[in-house]
């Protein structure tokens, strides 16, 4: 069988392109651990979510030279810290969140901040606010009734 000096050429670069693909598949699977998630292993329960540490104390608190960590948990149809939360410019905040009930939304508008909040899984997003002013914290995942009422604030002070 006569097959073409191209062609030859052509499977060879095939096949090395899957060698480097199925490397770097094999290391980062198995020499670096990473991996889809099962869905199986829940972070929490989301009925016990409000007694769960760190959320059976939702709220601010400040981790850091002008960094903060706020805890919160989402449920129908609202946040918990209720009362807004208050930083001064320039702070940056890692946001912890999740759900006691249903999937819910956890976005900022003008921020790049926009996560969903499924019950038992935690969620976890940073911004830095350098802007001061008065920031919405809203729910865009639509979860029901009240979904519109379901806000918070975070007051950046100047
Ligand atoms: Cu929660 Cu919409």
């Amino acid at each position: 069988m006569h097959i073409h000096k191209l062609e030859k050429i052509w499977l060879a670069i095939g096949i090395a392109m899957l060698v480097v693909f199925l490397t770097v598949l094999g290391v980062s699977a198995f020499a670096q651990g990473m991996q889809p998630p099962s869905g199986k292993q829940q972070a929490l329960d989301p009925a016990k979510a409000a007694e769960t540490p760190p959320f059976d104390k939702p709220g601010l608190r400040q981790i850091g030279d002008n960094r903060y960590e706020a805890v919160m948990l989402g449920f129908a149809f609202g946040f918990e810290p209720r009362q807004p939360m208050e930083v001064p410019a320039g702070a940056t905040v890692d946001f912890v969140v999740t759900a006691t009930d249903v999937v819910h939304g956890f976005a900022i508008p003008r921020t790049n901040v926009n996560m969903m909040v499924v019950p038992g899984e935690v969620s976890r997003v940073t911004h830095t606010f350098d802007k001061p002013g008065e920031y919405l914290i809203l729910c865009n995942e639509y979860c029901g009734i009240g979904h519109e009422y379901m806000q918070t604030k975070i007051v950046v002070k100047g």
